[in-house]
This record gives structure tokens, C-alpha cells and sequence, in this order.
């Protein structure tokens, strides 16, 4: 007889890995697997004790000159309204941010042309002038190595870029023909090479996923060994060519997000805003479930709503202050203390 899920769940607890074939039926049990939960709960726990890192989110682009499928940000939707803030007004988010204790900031957008490198470049070295104890994340695409280097040497320390999904023809499902799923992968190397602290990450659920999926992404990713995995649950856009298909589970997110933390004892895994656009009290479940990351907003309010990857996103009608003591106190009821700090990952590789 097989073993059961929860004898799988103790093997996976004590070796951070598992064959396929249980892999794949961990993936697969029906609904809500408390034990897993409590046991990825317990790994984060023992490591990272019950502290949840906060990094301050700047949305500084909408821009994006790629056309993704499942995005609202996609360059072909014409709805979107678009809008790219300033280096003064990046510059002031950040102000506010170091004001409200934050010392990660997370500058994220699409993959715009106006933010070259000649204007990336000052921006980061200008933000780590001001914050030196401030750790500065990444999250604007795929770009040269060149490029990845120039910003590495202004001072960035981190890079967010999902593979978005490990399987080849999955990924060509996900994107038009003129976006490479090898070029994804080159990118995500170079950043580890060039001694960024790498995020990689993929959505639940997108369109075409199969469990068989998440099982690559689950072994390509023991070999990249990220620093960060960003899992959201997909979230239907009603302006992409994916506007038909149905939102990812949240049992499967959740499932997803311990399964990772039994297999990577120290990532840094954010509780997503699409998790808590998906349920009220995602995040928090997210966060029972082995996520110790969370990122509010600071963009500007006047611009929030406009960075529409998905419908219905959260935290759009909060100033970054109201944002924050959201949060804590979500944090705090759901058990953990609220950290932050820079909170870099408690390992080296
Ligand atoms: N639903 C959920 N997540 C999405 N992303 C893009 N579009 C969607 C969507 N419709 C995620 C992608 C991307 C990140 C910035 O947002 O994984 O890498
Ligand atoms: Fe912007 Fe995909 S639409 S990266």
C-alpha cells in the first residue's frame, strides 16, 4: 500500500525532498491538508522564528513591451491606462517609506524601454547613497547580463523575475512566440552568477497547468536554489486574451506555498497579493501555511489602480501608512511579529 499523505508530508519534513511520484500525489490531494500546513508552519518557524518581513512595494511603471497572456499590463491592452512615475516621485516613495521604519525597498514594473539602464543605473545608486542600511530589490524583466551587472554595481542586492513555469511548451502557452522561455532561464542564471539575492517564482493555476508542471517548476527551481519564490494563485484579467479561464485554487496555493517551505527550509516566501485578492484572509493563511514575506504597497495612491496585472487587486484605496498598520495588525492576529528589517535569507549558497 502507498504511504499516507501525512507519512509523505514527515519524509518531506526531514530529507527537503521527495520522489516525483509523491511529490505529484501531495500536489494532488483533494482540499485542505492541515498537516502539511502545520508541519511547513513549524520548519518557518524553526528557522525564522514568528517574524514577517515587510518590503515596501514601489509600482513605479506600467509600461510593459511584452505581451504576456495573462497580464493586464500586457502591451496590447488598450484599456490599460498607463503611467510611469519620476525619479523624484520614486525617490519621495521611498522617503516615505524609511519614515514608516521599512528597510527593504522592492522597485518593481514592466519591462519599459524609458527605464534604460542610463536611468535605472543613478536612480539605485542614488537610493543606497541615501539608505545604505536599505537592501534594494529589482523587479523589471528580463534585461542584458550587461545590464543586470551595471544595476548589481549601483547597488541593487536583489532580482524578482518568475520563471513563471519550468516546462517549455507550458510556457509557450503563456506567452507569444517572440518571448523565450531559454532567454527566461539565462536571465535568472546570470543574476545568481552576479551575486543578486534572486527571487523566481510562478502562478497557481494559470492556464494549461497541470500538476506535472508544478513538479518541474519544483525541481528546476533545487536547481537554480532562489532565494525568494514568489507563488500567487493565477487571477483572471477581463482585458487579456485569457479573460475566459478560471482563477487559481487557493487549497492548491496554500499546498504549493508549504510544500516549498518543506523543500526549501530557508527561502524568503512572500504571503502574495493576489493570495489575499483571491480570500479575504489569504495572506493570513498564507502565512500559516509557511510564507514569512509580505509586501505592502507604497506607490502613490493617485497611481494604484492603474497597475492592473489582475481584476479586483487589493490595498489600491490605502495610503502606504494605512497600508502598514493594515498589515501589522493582520499579522499580529494571525500570530507573528511584524519585521522591518532588511531581512535577507538565512543562508548562503
Ligand atoms: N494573475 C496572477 N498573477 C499574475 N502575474 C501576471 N499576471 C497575473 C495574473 N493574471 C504575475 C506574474 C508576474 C508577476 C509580476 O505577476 O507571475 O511575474
Ligand atoms: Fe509585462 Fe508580461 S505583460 S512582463
Amino acid at each position: 500500500m502507498s504511504k499516507s499523505i501525512n507519512d509523505l508530508v514527515d519524509q518531506l519534513r526531514q530529507e527537503s525532498n521527495l520522489p516525483d511520484a509523491a511529490l505529484l500525489e501531495l500536489l494532488a490531494a483533494p482540499g485542505d491538508c492541515q498537516y502539511l500546513h502545520d508541519s511547513a508552519n513549524s520548519v518557518r518557524q524553526e528557522i525564522y522564528g514568528s517574524a514577517v518581513y515587510l518590503r515596501g512595494l514601489i509600482e513605479f511603471t506600467n509600461y510593459c513591451h511584452n505581451d504576456c497572456y495573462y497580464c493586464g499590463l500586457r502591451r496590447s491592452n488598450r484599456q490599460a491606462q498607463r503611467y510611469r512615475l519620476s525619479s523624484e516621485d520614486i525617490l519621495a516613495c521611498c522617503a516615505t517609506g524609511h519614515r514608516l521604519g521599512y528597510r527593504t525597498f522592492v522597485l518593481q514594473g514592466g519591462e519599459d524601454g524609458y527605464f534604460s539602464d542610463e536611468r535605472l543605473v543613478p536612480l539605485v545608486a542614488k537610493i543606497k547613497e541615501l539608505y545604505p542600511e536599505c537592501a534594494v530589490t529589482l523587479s523589471v524583466g528580463e534585461r542584458s547580463k550587461d545590464s543586470y551587472r551595471k544595476l548589481r554595481e549601483a547597488g541593487a542586492d536583489r532580482y524578482l523575475l518568475r520563471h513563471e513555469t519550468a516546462n517549455r511548451s507550458h510556457y509557450e502557452k503563456l506567452h507569444p512566440q517572440e518571448m523565450s522561455w531559454e532567454n527566461r532561464r539565462r536571465c535568472l542564471f546570470e543574476l545568481k552568477e552576479l551575486g543578486y539575492q534572486v527571487g523566481a517564482g510562478l502562478m497557481v493555476g494559470s492556464p494549461f497547468q497541470e500538476d506535472r508542471h508544478l513538479l518541474e517548476d519544483l525541481r528546476f527551481m533545487q536547481e537554480l536554489k532562489p532565494d525568494m519564490i514568489g507563488i500567487g494563485p493565477y487571477l483572471r484579467q477581463a482585458d487579456t486574451p485569457f479573460a475566459g479561464y478560471p482563477n487559481g485554487s487557493m487549497s492548491k496555493t496554500l499546498r504549493l506555498l508549504s510544500i516549498v517551505r518543506l523543500m526549501f527550509p530557508y527561502i524568503l516566501l512572500p504571503a502574495t497579493t493576489a493570495l489575499g485578492t483571491l480570500n479575504p484572509r489569504g495572506r493570513e493563511l498564507g502565512l500559516r501555511a509557511g510564507a514569512n514575506v509580505l509586501m505592502p504597497n507604497l506607490s502613490p495612491l493617485s497611481v494604484r489602480r492603474y497597475y492592473n496585472i489582475y481584476d479586483n487587486k487589493i490595498c489600491t484605496g490605502e495610503e502606504a501608512a494605512e497600508c502598514l498598520t493594515c498589515l501589522s495588525a493582520r499579522i499580529k492576529h494571525a500570530g507573528f511579529t511584524v519585521s522591518k528589517g532588511r531581512g535577507d535569507v538565512k543562508r548562503t549558497h
